[in-house]
């Protein structure tokens, strides 16, 4: 059976059929869903019942792991319940057990249900991120997508004139204090020193226009926090508008990719009583400015 891809959404997302991703894929397979990526920003793949070492393996065929030379987590890598390369997005803690709701690694995990583009607080943000369903609850825990070049395009050409030069300050500090959790200790703090991102990005292959937002960005260089928190809301709140949105309804062993690139997502509630183990996959993408913000 060979590779076909059906567009599931009017602007974006493909779901892929004839693939099996715990085997090797071959050179004209992978450039086949490199293609699919560039032109769907979002691929899904049906019951795809992988392992930790399988999904690495697979994710390993379009690029290089995000490395995590800064990290990415209150967490610590000896509390984790996953291998290396493996990130875990579960409800469950190292023993297996779903996290108290005290936790803080349970309010830090909140935070995801903001719109956000995967490591945007990092120096250099994210390519593909690749999530696959184990165990999903009985009600909710849909993952929300954004096309943010559909969302470019429909914006107007005096504000494309007002993003195109400007650049965010993006941390994971901004994203969690948008939720009310601001206990971080000092060495929190200082691992999560905002970074620089431009406002519009192009792709390096179609050349698209977007818009990189995410919850983790909190000032626009040059203006005031006030003014920059209120203008990146009115932006995300019109870039996530439902005719740009997909609502993703997990069935188990969906492995989900998404390009961060051209895309914002958010997790959605569900019951945490409930088991929820999703795993995570991340591909390294390219710096886009150079040099971290002096505040
Ligand atoms: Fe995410």
């Amino acid at each position: 059976m060979s590779l076909s891809i059906r567009q599931i959404h009017p602007v974006f997302v493909g779901e892929v059929s004839g693939v099996d991703c715990r085997e090797p894929l071959g050179p004209a397979v992978v450039a086949a869903i490199e293609a699919g990526m560039d032109q769907y920003a979002v691929l899904v793949f049906r019951d795809q019942r992988i392992t930790d070492e399988q999904q690495l393996a697979f994710t390993r065929q379009f690029g290089k792991l995000e490395s995590y030379a800064t990290p990415g987590h209150i967490k610590q890598a000896n509390e984790s319940r996953l291998a290396p390369g493996m990130a875990d997005f579960s409800n469950l803690d190292k023993s297996g057990g779903i996290m108290s709701d005290q936790d803080r690694v349970w309010f830090f995990k909140l935070a995801d249900r903001l719109w956000h583009s995967d490591s945007s607080f990092r120096p250099v943000p994210a390519k593909y991120s690749l999530l696959s369903g184990r165990v999903l609850p009985s009600w909710g825990a849909n993952t929300e997508f954004a096309d943010m070049r559909a969302a470019y395009d429909a914006l107007d050409a005096r504000t494309k004139a007002e993003v195109e030069q400007l650049v965010c300050l993006h941390s994971l500090l901004f994203s969690r204090e948008a939720i009310g959790f601001t206990e971080m200790t000092a060495e929190e703090k200082a691992a999560f020193h905002p970074v620089r991102q431009p406002l519009v990005r192009n792709h390096p292959v179609t050349g698209r226009r977007s818009l990189f937002l995410s919850a983790h960005a909190g000032a626009i260089e040059g203006w005031t926090v006030p003014e920059s928190r209120m203008f990146l809301r009115d932006l995300t709140e019109f870039t996530t508008q439902p005719a740009f949105v997909y609502s993703h309804e997990w069935r188990p062993f969906d492995l989900v990719v998404w390009d961060n690139r051209q895309t914002m997502h958010r997790a959605r509630r569900f019951d945490r009583n409930e088991v929820r183990d999703v795993r995570r996959t991340t591909l390294a993408g390219d710096g886009i400015l150079a040099g971290l913000a002096s505040s």
